[in-house]
């Protein structure tokens, strides 16, 4: 029975058929964004991006100083739907014109995963389309395919979120390695957790690098944990401590007496900080290509917006003759253009096929190095 204009439906499975093209929505909903976006695969070509809309809950959480678990769901809920709407009205598109419904099946929160899972199952039920859902941190690993500067297989890439620090050795869509992860707190967490006691807003990453703009990055020495050690690994954990550390004392000695002195003080820190979660990233990551052999490093996931580790990542990776590939900056951060993207890729790689069945389930918890073992036709 052919029940798509685009695809092919046959046995419980879905394909694309011969050079024909298909349309995913992606609809991202792990934490505290609500994404959605449309993409259309291209025969030998990276899958282009119709369009996409975004909501951020950032403001509500703020007041909270972090992500709010149940009420991040209550406005995914808000959000999806006129989300979705948007995008089809931008793209001059219909609901039935949409091949395959893709979601964030996880890592993530449980109950804001489930939102997303159930709208897209719900849409793809409704319509008799399939669904797929994708894992987070592919979205962000293949984000840089919608660049102007697209990587080529393989790579290297460094994956840095606020919940995530890890390198993968990338062999092709589906089949990650991973070489190294933090043992404790992910970079984004150290920028947050290190902003907080700055006395800025939650998430703080952002706004400790423009903070560091104006300090210097050698006024505190502050500690970075398995920098020499010859593993993958990253340890972050003792350096919110750290700044603590320092913030307390300057508040006990009570020795600026006035505020230039305090806010010197302050970007001298948010440099220092900044300093030492960048050289570690750049150490580990210039060790990763080393022990591969890859000449090339995709950067990944909201850190990779900073402008300090992009500059200085550019510096020692041209002189060792390595490309550094980023997502377009506004897809740093999570976004459904990402998880669109994913789903077209894995499904146009043949490396998984959308189903037509909506059990749906997320896996709040979910390594993505399993996902090599997973991957099925
Ligand atoms: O990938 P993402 O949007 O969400 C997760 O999946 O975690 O990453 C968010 C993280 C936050 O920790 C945020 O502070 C950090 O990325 N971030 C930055 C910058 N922009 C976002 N950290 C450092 N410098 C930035 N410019
Ligand atoms: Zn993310």
């Amino acid at each position: 029975m052919e029940l798509f204009h685009h695809g092919t439906n046959f046995a419980g499975g879905w394909r694309i058929g011969d050079a024909m093209s298909v349309r995913v929505l992606g609809i991202e909903s792990s934490c505290d964004e609500t994404g959605v976006a449309l993409v259309q695969t291209r025969s030998g070509q990276v899958p282009q991006l119709l369009g996409q809309a975004l909501y951020s809950q950032i403001q509500m959480h703020q007041a909270y100083g972090g992500v709010v678990p149940e009420l991040a769901s209550r406005d995914h809920i808000r959000r999806v739907l006129p989300l979705t709407q948007q995008v089809l009205q931008d793209t001059q598109l219909q609901l039935h014109d949409i091949d395959v419904f893709a979601f964030t099946r996880g890592p993530g929160l449980a109950g804001a995963l489930l939102v997303g899972a159930g709208v897209a199952c719900g849409l793809a039920a409704a319509l008799v389309k399939p669904v797929l859902g994708v894992h987070h941190l592919e979205g962000h690993l293949l984000s840089p395919f919608l660049s102007a500067d697209p990587p080529e297989f393989p790579f290297v890439a460094l994956l840095v979120s606020g919940g995530h620090t890890q390198l993968m050795r990338v062999q092709d869509v589906g089949h990650y390695e991973l070489l190294g992860e933090t043992v404790d707190d992910a970079a984004g967490e150290a920028f947050d957790k290190s902003a907080k006691l700055l006395g800025l807003d939650y998430p703080g990453g952002a706004a400790l690098s423009k903070l560091a703009e104006k300090g210097d990055p050698k006024a505190f020495k502050l500690p970075r944990p398995l920098l020499h050690s010859r593993d993958l690994d990253f340890s972050f954990a003792g350096l919110k401590t750290a700044v603590l550390t320092q913030v307390q004392k300057a508040g006990n000695e009570q020795s600026m007496s006035n505020d230039a002195e305090q806010e010197s003080f302050r970007c001298n820190l948010a440099a220092s900080t900044q300093a030492a979660i960048v050289e570690v990233l750049i150490k580990k990551s210039l060790l990763a290509l080393e022990q591969t052999g890859l000449k090339r490093l995709v950067v990944a996931g909201g850190v990779g917006a900073n402008r300090v580790l992009r500059e200085q990542l550019q510096h020692n990776c041209a002189a060792r003759g390595i490309r550094v590939h980023y997502p377009e900056l506004h897809l740093c951060t999570d976004n459904g253009a990402m998880i669109a993207l994913a789903a077209a890729m894995r499904i146009e790689a043949g490396v998984e096929s959308p189903q037509v069945d909506y059990n749906f389930e997320v896996k709040p918890r979910w390594p993505l190095q399993t996902l090599s073992k997973e991957a099925f036709n």
